[in-house]
């Protein structure tokens, strides 16, 4: 079923891969994406240091790009840390907050990505804003819960369909190859769509808010995850770095 009325997105998160000689695999992608129209947006979110080179390979191309994470600030003393606005300048139309490794390795706090969404907003792009559960939380039953926390927490006021896209990474799925059931998968999805009513204004908006899917999602299994109800495309991680891999998952939607 159709949610919403923006079409669904295959995004890759390359995280810290990627160095100059990897943006062949974005002229495979391009050609391979050449002559087929997919009934999804396709997004690449290389590490900074490739945001501009990338930029300018993907200029000719329908496929988008986006950054991986952002400061709250528009600009200071704060050394190693990349704006909003520094973002949007690449060509960079999205950016990726609250990711489970950030949360992790720089203990994100619902907080800190908050005001990283907002940043996001405030330079125009989209926030990629990133929630999940842990194994622990999942087997005491509080996946719900979790989930409503984050969004009642990361969430910043003014989040709409347009510049907001939310993606439901079970931590314990995340490079490790294990997925959640689709029963799971539809359950997340559901109360992430029921708790987005009350941070968008109201339920239509929030039925068009895109909720990706993300956490092993390889080219095998991306057909049945994207099929199910309320699941608006895919943020994927390691099969996103090689053409063929990343092109098989996309064709969930050829
Ligand atoms: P994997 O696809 O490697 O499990 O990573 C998922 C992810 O974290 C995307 O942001």
């Amino acid at each position: 079923m159709t949610t919403t009325n923006f079409p669904p997105l295959v995004a890759g998160n390359w995280k810290m891969n990627g160095t100059l000689a990897s943006l062949a695999e974005v002229d495979a992608l391009k050609e391979k994406l050449a002559g087929v129209n997919p009934a999804c947006d396709v997004m690449i979110c290389p590490p900074f240091t490739l945001l501009f080179p990338m930029g300018e390979r993907l200029n000719d191309s329908s496929i988008a790009m986006g950054a991986q994470d952002c400061h709250w600030e528009e600009k200071g003393a704060h050394t190693g840390d990349i704006a909003a606005e520094m973002i949007a300048e690449t060509g960079a139309t999205a950016v990726i907050v609250g990711h489970s490794e950030r949360r992790t390795d720089h203990h994100e706090t619902d907080e800190i990505v908050q005001k990283k969404a907002a940043a996001a907003h405030r330079a125009g792009l989209i926030a990629i804003i990133c929630i999940g559960e842990t194994i622990d939380e999942r087997k005491a039953g509080r996946t719900l819960d979790v989930l409503s926390t984050q969004i009642a927490g990361s969430l910043p006021e003014g989040c709409n369909a347009a510049n907001t896209i939310i993606a439901y990474e079970p931590v314990w799925a995340i490079g490790t190859g294990l997925t959640p059931t689709p029963e799971e998968v539809a359950e997340a999805h559901a109360h992430i769509r029921k708790e987005l009513a009350a941070k968008v204004s109201g339920e239509e908006e929030a039925a068009r808010v895109r909720i990706l899917y993300g956490g092993s999602v390889k080219p095998n299994n991306a057909k049945e995850l994207m099929a199910v109800e309320n699941v608006n495309g895919a943020l994927v991680g390691g099969a996103s770095l090689k053409a063929d891999d990343f092109f098989g998952i996309i064709s969930a939607y050829l």
